[in-house]
């Protein structure tokens, strides 16, 4: 049980090396289950989720081990999927899905209990799941649990529409059906650059996937795929959160190691604001304006404004000149921060999917809780923007998706400090699993 105490309004200044893809890293891990063999993963974040996807892996049988500056290797060739992994440990995490996918495609089953991840909404895997039927499989519940099942027979290509450009189904589809007998055709599915990476795994496995990026995948199954070397690609939300910290802070950022065209619809926004952005190559630097302007967005699925970097932003239009408009256009329910930000001075209201937020001059210290991970990281930025100390409690939520952050913000010039709380019960994981009820999470809306 962790807090991060934040003594602010210090401008952040200087170079951030950004680590690899969370939700990229927690979908080619369970990709490496389609082959037999040891595989090479390398930038990988060191993050608590990549902790609990290994844990789950060994539970499998695969032998694994924690990274080792950013490289993991994975041997999956003992990998069955015969003992479904514990209940805790696959609602720790939202990707937990992914395993679904990965084992039907390479054993024809999977038993595995329903995911968890942020409390953000309803969250429904039923796209995941209509893909794994149109491809064959037997879907059904058990005490909690998804089975999926095709043992007798290979599962079969075919044509799939998405309801909604889900990621998660996007993906845990391909999973699935790279292994198929035949051409799957995947419409409406996501496009965020994280796609492009696990297509770009599974091809370097032997699949044969092509479009990935673009609204419609295909995939011509393969018979069997080999073990890979991958290098995940860099993260674009622990970027947009560092460029978002520094432009809060009066300060000058620069984000290394990035493909600065995959945080164009940040970087857009934040020139709006007023912040003057430059790219080169590889990095983008931020400086910030004495104070930024007003602006407003909708968050939508890649290329649009990501949802995951919507709440820090909301704490940086909360400082600045005027009023802005956010609107959550991906999840029902992900203005959970707000509620803390409004003890450490800000004027936001929330109507519906939309905030409406009227800039202060200056935000003041207090306690306020992380409730989720994007969430934990919008109240450090606050608590770094603002003045006096801030304590940010249930840092656990923070260190599952952002690698070493308080010594990265150290070097960047914050003054942070970690204490470890023993006594703080109300850091439970609770509201990282509120979603999972199956009652509530899964919703058959199968055609
Ligand atoms: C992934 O969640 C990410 N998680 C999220 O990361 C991210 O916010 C989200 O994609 C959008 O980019 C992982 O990759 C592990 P979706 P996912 O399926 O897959 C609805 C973070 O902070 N939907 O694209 O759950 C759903 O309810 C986070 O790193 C269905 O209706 O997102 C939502 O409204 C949190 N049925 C929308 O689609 C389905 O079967 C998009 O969800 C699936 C989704």
């Amino acid at each position: 049980m962790a807090e991060l105490i934040i003594n602010g309004d210090k401008p952040l200044c200087g170079e951030v090396t950004i680590g690899g893809r969370k939700n990229s890293a927690v979908a080619v891990i369970p990709a490496t289950l389609l082959a037999a063999g040891t595989n090479t993963l390398s930038n990988l974040p060191a993050i608590s989720d990549i902790s609990t996807y290994n844990e789950i892996l060994r539970h499998l049988g695969a032998v694994t081990q924690e990274p080792s500056n950013g490289v993991m290797r994975v041997d999956t060739s003992k990998a069955t999927p015969e003992k479904s992994p514990p209940m805790e440990m696959v609602k720790t995490i939202r990707a937990s899905y992914y395993l679904l996918g990965a084992l039907l495609g390479r054993f024809g089953y999977a038993r595995v209990g329903f995911p968890g991840g942020c409390n953000i909404g309803q969250r429904p895997i039923d796209q995941h799941l209509k893909g794994f039927k149109a491809l064959g499989a037997e879907v059904r519940t058990d005490h909690g649990e998804v089975v999926v099942e095709s043992r007798n027979s290979r599962l079969q290509g075919t044509h799939i529409y998405l309801d909604v450009a889900s990621v998660g189904a996007t993906i845990n589809i391909m999973l699935a059906a790279v292994l198929a007998e035949g051409t799957t055709v995947i419409e409406n599915v996501a496009r965020e650059p994280h796609i492009v990476d696990v297509a770009s795994c599974l091809n370097s496995m032997g699949a044969r996937v092509v479009g990935a990026g673009t609204d419609t995948i295909k995939i011509h199954g393969v018979r069997e795929m080999q073990p890979t070397n991958h290098a995940i690609i860099p993260d674009e939300i622990e970027a947009a959160t560092y460029a978002i910290a520094g432009a809060a802070t009066r300060g000058d950022v620069t984000l290394m190691n990035i493909v600065p065209k995959h945080l164009d619809a940040v970087t857009a926004k934040l020139g709006e604001a007023g912040v003057r952005v430059q790219e080169n190559g590889d990095w983008v630097r931020v400086v910030a304006p004495e104070r930024p302007q007003a602006v407003s967005l909708k968050t939508l699925p890649y290329p649009g404004f990501p949802t995951d970097a919507m709440p820090p932003m909301t704490v940086l239009l909360s400082l600045a000149s005027g009023t802005s408009m956010v609107s959550e256009g991906v999840f029902e329910n992900r203005f959970d921060h707000v509620e803390e930000l409004q003890r450490m001075g800000t004027n936001v209201r929330v109507e519906g999917r939309t905030a409406v937020i009227e800039g202060v001059e200056r935000l003041h210290g207090t306690s306020v809780r992380a409730t989720n991970l994007r969430a934990g990281a919008a109240l450090v930025i606050a608590g770094l923007g603002a003045e006096g100390e801030t304590v940010v409690s249930s840092i656990e939520h923070v260190d599952r998706g952002y690698e070493h952050f308080d010594e990265k913000l150290k070097a960047l010039g914050a003054d942070i400090t970690r204490v470890h709380n023993g006594d703080d019960e109300d850091d439970s994981a609770d509201d990282s699993t509120d979603g999972d009820d199956p009652g509530q999470v899964v919703s058959f809306r199968q055609s």
